[in-house]
């Protein structure tokens, strides 16, 4: 183990979960401890972070490494780079790779929502995005991930949190529908930007304590709309599009921004309105307490059982009990 002391404190650490260090893999950033009140160089860029690195680390404990703000490119690209791998490698158990895979995804997502977002979605944003997208497509299709994943699961309101879970939830019932694999990919990324229109809602609005005025519900209600135009510019198929758009639209037709009715809002986009409903509903809001699973099942069923798909609920109800989320 290195154990040198920095001669200089560089500006800024930022702390990373010793489990996104892949062991075999070259990483061209430095990993440091927090040790006697100082960090201490652990791994130099360049240098392969080994099984050995690894479990030293478990076996003193440490829960966080650091690596210097300045290299954090390095590592994002890193750990995107590797991802897809990581996530399928049968060596790793599969709370790991949940671990890995949430920890990831959450890396990119913040990155990219909880920043100001500019007027549109950047390519390079769209392009990180993408590669989650289908780097843990596979990983979500295999036996127990989604219960592995469970207990990752946020319970406070983040809109870049919620849009990863609607993901995982919505990913998880398409592999249970008669999908492409296309499909899946296409309306999975829809899934996971289905409120990037949020970022043009003012925040005074979004986490307004109390009820909304009609003003401000017709407010949220363009956010479908402003994260469309926010993609306008990016290669994404009108299943992805259909998802971003119509999430907020009910069976009923009283649903927004077009009013749509019945079979003419697409299977895919049903199972993200369910998915997008439970999450909110399971989720502390600034108006609202967080729901336990059961009570929210049940508020789907009794009281917007005209809004939504009564089969995608109980396609949705039986994927959360296969996984032993209920
Ligand atoms: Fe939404």
């Amino acid at each position: 183990m290195d154990t040198n002391s920095c001669a200089a404190r560089p500006v800024s650490y930022f702390p990373v979960s010793p489990v996104m260090l892949f062991p075999e893999v070259l990483g061209d950033f430095s990993v440091y401890l927090w040790q006697g009140g100082d960090f201490v160089l652990y791994t130099k860029s360049g240098q392969k972070f080994t099984i050995k690195h690894r479990r030293i680390l478990h076996t003193n404990g440490v829960k966080e490494v650091y690596i210097q703000g300045s290299e954090r490119q390095q590592y994002e690209k890193y750990i995107e780079q590797n991802l897809g791998t990581i996530l399928l490698d049968q060596e790793l158990a599969i709370d790991v790779r949940s671990k890995v895979f949430y920890e990831a995804t959450t890396v990119v997502m913040q990155d990219v929502f909880d920043r100001k977002l500019p007027s549109s979605l950047r390519a390079r944003h769209f392009d990180r995005i993408t590669e989650i997208v289908k780097s843990s497509i596979k990983f979500l299709a295999e036996d127990h991930s989604l219960s592995a994943i469970a207990s990752f699961i946020s319970h406070d309101y983040k809109t870049y949190t919620h849009c990863m879970q609607v993901f995982i939830y919505s990913v998880a019932v398409f592999q249970n529908c008669d999908m492409s694999d296309g499909e899946i990919f296409e309306c999975g990324l829809g899934a996971m930007l289905h409120d990037v229109g949020k970022a043009k809602i003012p925040r005074r609005i979004l986490n307004k304590r109390g009820s909304l005025t009609q003003s401000e519900r017709e407010i949220i209600k363009e956010h479908p709309v402003h994260g469309v135009s926010m993609c306008a510019h990016l290669p994404m198929t009108q299943n992805t599009i259909n998802c971003i758009l119509f999430h907020h639209e009910k069976l009923d037709g009283t649903g927004y921004p077009a009013g749509l009715k019945g079979d003419s809002i697409p299977m895919p986009v049903r199972i993200i309105s369910m998915a997008d409903i439970y999450d909110a509903l399971t989720t502390a809001r600034p108006y609202a307490e967080a729901m336990p699973p059961y009570e929210a099942l049940t508020l789907i069923r009794h009281d917007m059982r005209d809004g939504v798909d009564m089969d995608v609920f109980k396609r949705f109800v039986s994927v959360l009990s296969g996984a032993d989320m209920l």
